[in-house]
């Protein structure tokens, strides 16, 4: 009853109507595989068995979905179940089977789905002031600016951290993060000659022609080339690249201390401290991207929080977990960056509203407290105690367990995908990064329980597709 309940309150009326014939976007992909009655019966007799089997073609979900993917620019392959509500480290789909989100939303929903806290005060300030825009002060854009600025501070972090841009995305922190250091190029070097901006492989900056054009990997530049000119490559960790990759005609280095997408590879503390060295020698600013890696996520605010003053950033981009799901993004610059930004160089219609704002202060609140960062550690022990298990039970297949706190990857000497789909069979949602790597981003909240249900679906997952 509590489930049906649950469902009509958050369903589109659409849902109301799950008994309709297949949708032709299925029925069409069925007919071309060539599935016909007896291997579809057989399929669903094996999909029963399990506790989350895949919506199946004549499924409320599919109808849905066929009526809906037309009118939808297919920029992303989703498997088939439709989530109608989250709650913690859960989402429901429209059945109200509950699956265990290891994936947060990508790194977002670091204080779990729907945290309540989180929504009575989204309600409050949707119902007092959403947007004014940016021409007018409002009390929140400010507050969260001197908030992240504080508690950056006081973390270990960035020590010369002084203001703050606030934009809506990722990518568009990034996008404010190389503007900056173009227009700090332009005053040092008037004639124009310091406007490189070197960034490394593996590297995932954003979508946009900017973030995009420091995100060197084909698959996502090729289409949409030529890129913004002045883009430079270096290899991650490679020390003894550097002098001749940051040169005086670089103006930005942008790098992740923790490359997410990437494969969750970890820069090395050598590696960061020459790049900030080297990018101080020739007058260049160095830029961290902590959006996926940064806000609690190590078990520290800052992933560069451990690191030596010297190789602290000049700006800190910051997005996902800051809305944990409402569209927020930042970058924290220090005084030698914002002396040379002048009214008019840079703005948006969005970014730093009053609803996002007041959400990403509340969350900064939160995932600054350093018993949040002790829980995380202590939670990724008993992550990566699991992830170890289940790499001894599986040594051809499982190659390395990497990343910190609650930020890990698997590496995989295979494919992950059909462990990915059996998972999510069982009722568990991981993702992948890089090349053949599983990544799991959880929630921050998530309990030691939850942890272990969800390694013993991984385990079940796995030799599922092993026999
Ligand atoms: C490290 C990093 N930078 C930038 C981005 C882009 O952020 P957004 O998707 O919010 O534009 C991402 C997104 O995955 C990211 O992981």
């Amino acid at each position: 009853m509590a489930s049906r309940l649950a469902l009509s309150r958050h369903a589109p009326a659409v849902l109301r109507s799950l008994k309709r014939p297949v949708a032709p976007v299925f029925a069409r992909a069925y007919a071309t595989a060539g599935v016909g009655d007896s291997a579809l019966s057989n399929a669903r007799r094996q999909q029963q068995q399990l506790s989350h089997a895949d919506p199946a073609a004549d499924s409320g979900s599919a109808t849905l979905v066929g009526q809906h993917a037309p009118y939808m620019v297919a920029t992303y392959a989703r498997p088939p179940p439709v989530f109608v509500r989250g709650a913690g480290s859960y989402l429901y789909d429209v059945d109200d089977r509950a699956y265990l989100d290891l994936t947060a939303g990508i790194a977002v929903t670091a204080l779990g789905h729907c945290d309540p806290e989180f929504t009575a005060l989204l309600a409050e300030q949707a119902a007092t002031l959403v947007h004014a825009s940016n021409l007018y002060y409002n009390p929140w854009t400010g507050a969260l600016s001197k908030l992240l600025v504080d508690r950056t501070r006081a973390s270990g972090g960035m020590h010369d951290a002084a203001r703050v841009f606030v934009c809506n995305s990722g990518s568009e922190a990034n996008e404010a993060a190389i503007k900056f250091a173009r227009k700090v190029g332009k005053v040092l070097d008037p004639a124009g000659a310091k406007t490189h901006v070197v960034s490394f492989t593996n590297a995932f900056h954003g979508r946009t022609m900017g973030a995009l054009s420091a995100t060197h990997n084909p698959k996502y530049q090729l289409p949409f080339a030529p890129m913004v000119p002045g883009f430079r490559q270096g290899t991650y960790n490679d020390v003894a690249a550097i002098d001749a990759l940051v040169t005086d005609q670089t103006c930005a280095v942008l790098v992740e201390p923790i490359q997410g997408e990437g494969g969750v590879q970890t820069a090395s503390e050598a590696f960061l401290v020459a790049l900030a060295r080297r990018a101080r020698a020739v007058g260049a600013v160095l830029i961290y991207d902590e959006i996926q890696c940064g806000l609690g996520r190590t078990g520290q605010l800052w992933a560069h929080g451990h690191l030596p003053r010297e190789a602290h950033p000049d700006i800190l981009s910051t997005a996902k977990a800051l809305g944990n799901g409402f569209p927020i993004g930042a970058v924290i610059v220090n005084d030698a960056v914002a002396d040379k930004i002048v009214v008019g160089d840079h703005g948006t219609t969005f970014g730093g509203n009053p609803l996002a704002c007041r959400l990403a202060h509340h969350m900064v609140t939160k995932l600054s407290d350093p018993a949040l960062h002790a829980d995380v550690r202590a939670k990724s022990d008993i992550f990566r105690a699991g992830l170890a298990k289940i790499r001894e039970r599986f040594p051809d297949l499982v190659k390395e367990i990497r990343g910190k706190g609650l930020i890990l990857g698997l590496q995989m000497t295979e494919d992950p995908t059909p462990v990915i789909k059996a998972a999510r069979e069982r009722g568990l949602l991981v993702i992948t990064a890089g090349t053949n790597t599983l990544r799991f981003v959880p929630s921050l909240k998530i309990s030691e329980e939850e942890i272990g249900i969800g390694l013993g679906i991984l385990e079940e997952a796995i030799a599922a597709t092993r026999k």
